[in-house]
């Protein structure tokens, strides 16, 4: 492990600090925003911030600073594992990865990739999966579950991350990432909404001591418009902590970037819970502080090798307060913050302590792999955390297959139809289906992407297995060139399978370091080609599509034989069944697109390519504004392959009688916010510095991070401390609370925002002849009166029926908000209605651009058979 250590540590060269900021284009702006927001304030988190206050104002210096960083990567059995606190009864907390299950562990769940989940367009299903992957984590002992993520949201098509997040939407995005924390939450896991923000490519990420990090130069609207939109619906439903990106927005590394978590997240969102450093995201120890980061993980400092054990907090904190340079009170919010979140979620009363170690898969091994010698015990327990967890990964995989095409019905399959499957996507990693840490390659069926939002497989059920289970007349050829032995006859039905593959950047897979930079959009594994060959020799062709975005398929699309297409997404264990159920009809497929289908890589703005490698730091910046996915397709009149919302079924469907109602009364800009209520107080004074000092006979583990100090150099800070000496606070910085902006004033804004302004229904009715469920989706459209640019149409609901059978009805209750009638204005700083009484159009249909229904907020009345808006 201390090689390891050493070697990851090989491109960090020891030397200067990156002191001076690079410059950014004109306008992109992080102004500072000091002190950082007390938390406490809203009624719904008070029982947890009185408990928690309690305990903090009886915990030392050091005990506090021991809870606000991780003890060093590798030092415990999870991914980050915290200090403890163990005088006033807080054990070290576990963080662990990842969003779809229990990352580098055994007997777990490997659940469909959030891009799965968001591809099934199902509130109640995206609910039930975070319950099962919260009650994973609780069953492992893990605090704090790293996961749903919601940045990137996929504004790069080739952004190796995407996947992890539920689709290239803001609203699709928030409901995937607000129902898993509600889901996670439920059990009683803090999760974390990840990362903060504007995180969307995985090359040039991190900073280094030779090279900063990316910088997301992104304008304030479309900050709040797009990608702090899930933000504050996580925010809005109580997630316990938010991890903060890698990137810099606007200049400024997020990890130090007082204006996003100071300003955006604990003033204007409300957040009350604590905010976390991505993995070695960190760059500076008072200055991150002050900028409201109250978690530091692992714990280590980005610009030391690793192997010395080293970092900004922990021991640094303590002699930051002792000298007064980090107001005590800020550590007094931080550690708050996170005993809150411990409270809220109930983790005082009967919490499992973590029974596995990511590090290894042994029973017993090293407690704390990275010190040079460490004790041994029993790590894995290997606790069965699964339960019947496989039906609701199943019941997501399956409805999230999209079908995008299915010429002269070709599907569904017949029980007995004789059957040719090529491509070796159907099969499982002939070397083992965790033969590739972290899923770092693309070999066999692919159900996820790599990186550290992957987990291990259980068992995974190939299409293959799923074909042996129906005893299903097929031949298997196990490659992904053309075989000359498949013997085509007319009345074979060919199921060609193909992938495209992203991940991580600390892995490059087959050229590709994370983001999609040598493959594109293209298949992998020379897909293309297969299909055609395929398609050459067979009247009947299905291609399955495993893939992790969008792709080009225009070599194949329209080649007559080829007639049906799905796209399968990432299903993680269930890939077999969950796509035989639909290819041979035990179900419709009911999946809809969480992305657009291109054409051509060309159909995309420039804006939104990959940074390559730049001197200084690399600028990335956001100059298509709004025009992210459908929303440019749109506005530059470009039709897609398919558009986003898209998806098939084997019946069909009609939306009618539709109904709005007005339900709370429209001014331009939101009622007054209310006012913070109550935070804890506790004393300003700078604690003695025998808080600080080590304890007597404490038994040292080299490279562990501790938050102690030597007598003699703790002395010394509080001599600095009780001098006339300042410490050079950064610009514009003060230390008196404020009472936060006009946009503020609960978790996630200005409740007003959130109230509804219409309800719609609408009737949704199987007008063929299978079973099967439909997807009523809601999009605004502002007044012809509006001058503000705005795209033509955004999401801003969605319902899914239960099964219809053929003929059968149902209503569906949508609803917009206040907020989903607004725009960011930047100089009022608020949410505004550009026309209050125009006419906004409420289009409901099946996907973006198939939308005839449209309701009137100025009429109050809704017409069916009206031409789609796009
Ligand atoms: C870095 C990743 O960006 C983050 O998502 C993950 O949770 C941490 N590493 C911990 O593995």
């Amino acid at each position: 492990m201390v090689a390891l250590l050493v070697l990851c540590c090989a491109s960090v060269v020891a030397g200067a600090a990156i002191q001076q900021r690079d410059p950014v284009p004109a306008g992109y702006v992080a102004a500072p925003y000091y002190p950082a927001p007390h938390g406490g304030w809203t009624a719904d988190w008070s029982e947890s911030y009185r408990k928690a206050s309690a305990l903090v104002s009886n915990m030392t210096l050091a005990e506090k600073t021991n809870l606000t960083a991780g003890t060093g990567i590798f030092m415990g059995r999870c991914v980050g594992n915290s200090g403890s606190a163990l005088r006033v009864g807080i054990p070290q907390l576990c963080l662990q990865d990842g969003p779809l299950g229990v990352r580098n562990t055994d007997h777990n769940t490997a659940f469909p990739a959030g891009i799965t989940a968001g591809a099934t367009w199902d509130k109640d299903q995206l609910y039930r999966r975070g319950v099962a992957i919260g009650e994973e984590f609780r069953g492992k002992g893990i605090n704090v579950h790293l996961g749903p993520s919601v940045g990137p949201l996929g504004r790069k098509p080739r952004g190796g991350r995407n996947w992890e997040g539920f689709g290239s939407d803001p609203v699709l995005q928030a409901f995937g990432g607000l129902l898993s924390i509600e889901g996670i939450q439920s059990t009683g896991v803090i999760a974390t909404l990840k990362h903060l923000i504007a995180n969307e490519q995985e090359q040039y990420r991190m900073y280094n001591i030779i090279k900063p990090g990316i910088s997301s130069n992104v304008d304030d609207r479309t900050l709040h418009e797009l990608y702090l939109w899930p933000f504050a619906e996580g925010v809005r439903s109580g997630v316990g902590s938010i991890m903060i990106g890698y990137n810099a927005v606007n200049g400024s590394a997020c990890s130090q970037n007082s204006y996003l978590m100071n300003g955006i997240l604990k003033d204007e969102l409300g957040f009350q819970g604590f905010v976390m450093s991505d993995w070695l995201a960190q760059i500076s120890g008072v200055a991150s502080a002050l900028a409201g980061l109250d978690m530091s993980m692992p714990g280590d400092r980005h610009d030391v090798p690793l192997v010395f054990g080293t970092s900004y907090w922990m021991y640094e904190y303590t002699r930051s307060v002792l000298n007064g340079s980090i107001p005590v009170d800020r550590l007094n919010d931080a550690t708050t913050r996170i005993l809150a979140a411990y409270f809220k979620m109930g983790q005082d009363q009967d919490y499992p302590r973590p029974n596995f170690d990511a590090n290894t898969q042994d029973a017993v091994g090293p407690l704390y792999p990275a010190a040079l010698f460490s004790p041994e015990g029993v790590v894995n327990e290997f606790v069965d955390v699964q339960a019947d967890h496989a039906v609701i990964a199943r019941e997501v995989a399956r409805d999230a297959i999209t079908l995008l095409k299915n010429e002269d019905d070709l599907l569904p399959l017949t029980s007995s139809a004789s059957l040719k499957i090529f491509g070796t996507d159907a099969e499982k990693n002939p070397d083992g289906i965790n033969s590739c840490a972290d899923q770092g390659c693309n070999k066999g069926t692919l159900g996820m992407g790599w990186g550290s939002g992957s987990a291990r497989y259980p068992y995974l059920n190939s299409p293959i297995d799923g074909l042996k289970d129906r005893s299903a007349n097929y031949q298997f050829f196990n490659t992904d060139s053309f075989p000359s032995n498949s013997n085509p006859s007319p009345n074979d039905t060919a199921i060609v399978f193909v992938t495209a593959d992203s991940g991580e950047n600390y892995i490059t897979v087959e050229g590709n370091p994370g983001d999609r930079t040598s493959s594109g959009l293209n298949l992998w594994h020379n897909g293309d080609r297969l299909i055609r060959d395929v398609a050459a020799k067979y009247a009947n062709v299905v291609v399955v599509v495993h893939t992790v975005g969008p792709i080009l398929m225009e070599e194949w699309h329209d080649l007559p034989s080829v007639k049906a297409v799905l796209f399968a997404h990432l299903p993680g264990q269930e890939a077999g069944d969950s796509l035989m159920q639909v290819l041979f009809g035990d179900v419709s497929p009911s999946g809809h697109l969480p992305y657009t289908l291109p054409k051509s890589e060309d159909d995309y703005p420039d804006s939104v390519g990959l940074r390559g490698y730049q001197i200084g730091q690399p600028q990335d910046t956001f100059t298509e504004g709004l025009y992210i996915d459908y929303k440019h397709f749109n506005k530059a009149n470009i039709t897609p392959r398919y558009a986003f919302g898209h998806g098939l079924s084997y019946t069909t469907f009609s939306f009618s009688d539709a109904t709005i109602v007005a339900v709370t009364p429209l001014t331009a800009t939101p009622p007054t916010r209310p006012a913070k209520g109550e935070t804890p107080t506790y004393s300003t004074a700078i604690p003695p510095a025998s808080e600080a000092y080590w304890p007597e006979n404490f038994d040292r583990i080299w490279r562990y991070l501790y938050s102690f100090l030597e007598k003699d150099e703790a002395d010394a800070a509080a001599e600095i401390g009780s001098s006339t000496a300042e410490y050079p606070y950064p610009e514009g910085y003060s230390n008196v609370q404020k009472p936060g902006p006009p946009a503020g004033g609960a978790q996630g804004g200005n409740p007003a925002l959130f109230e509804t302004a219409f309800d719609v229904t609408v009737t949704v009715t199987n007008t063929g002849s299978r079973a099967g469920k439909a997807v009523a989706q809601l999009y605004v459209q502002f007044p012809s009166e509006s001058t503000v640019d705005t795209p033509i149409i955004q999401l801003r609901d969605f319902e899914k029926t239960s099964t219809l059978e053929a003929g059968a009805s149902q209503t569906l209750k949508l609803r917009v908000t206040r907020k989903d009638l607004s725009i960011w204005d930047v100089v009022a700083q608020n949410w505004v209605i550009p026309v209050v009484d125009g006419d906004y159009g409420i289009w409901v249909g099946g996907a973006s651009d198939n939308l005839h229904l449209r309701c009137g907020t100025a009429t109050s009345s809704c017409a069916g058979d009206q031409t789609s808006p796009v």
